[in-house]
């Protein structure tokens, strides 16, 4: 199983989330976060001074799928999240050893 964490403008949650469901996705976690990237929060001008929004508001997705689907979700995400403009976001990929859907006690790919 591969744990599929992208980290979103929150204007396109329900581009996403629309795609997601599109691709059969079963489940999915969404979280409101802060972060930064490469230009490490824009630089705006307010009342003549220059100072730095440290962290922007974004949107956290993580969901979980079985080896086979990590591309296709990828993909969905990336199409439906992408402006072109720098901070569309990021997508992370990292192996899960298990699950288990805790009323049933099911594991592994069973439990998604
Ligand atoms: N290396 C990273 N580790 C963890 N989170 C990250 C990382 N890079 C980006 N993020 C998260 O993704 C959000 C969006 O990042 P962003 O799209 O600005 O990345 P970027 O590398 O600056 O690319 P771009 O140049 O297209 O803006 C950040 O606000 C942060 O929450
Ligand atoms: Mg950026």
């Amino acid at each position: 199983m591969k744990q599929i964490s992208c980290v979103i403008r929150p204007e396109k949650l329900d581009a996403v989330t629309e795609a997601l469901n599109k691709e059969h996705v079963v489940g999915m976690t969404v979280s409101d976060v802060r972060g930064f990237g490469r230009q490490k929060g824009k630089v705006e001008h307010y009342r003549g001074d220059a100072y730095t929004i440290r962290f922007i508001q974004k949107v956290k997705i993580d969901i979980v799928v079985q080896d086979q689907d990590e591309e296709k979700v990828m993909t969905a995400i990336s199409e439906a999240a992408r402006t072109g403009n720098v901070g569309d976001g990021k997508i992370f990929i990292t192996s899960v050893s298990n699950a288990m859907r805790i009323r049933t006690g099911e594991k592994g790919t069973s439990a998604l």
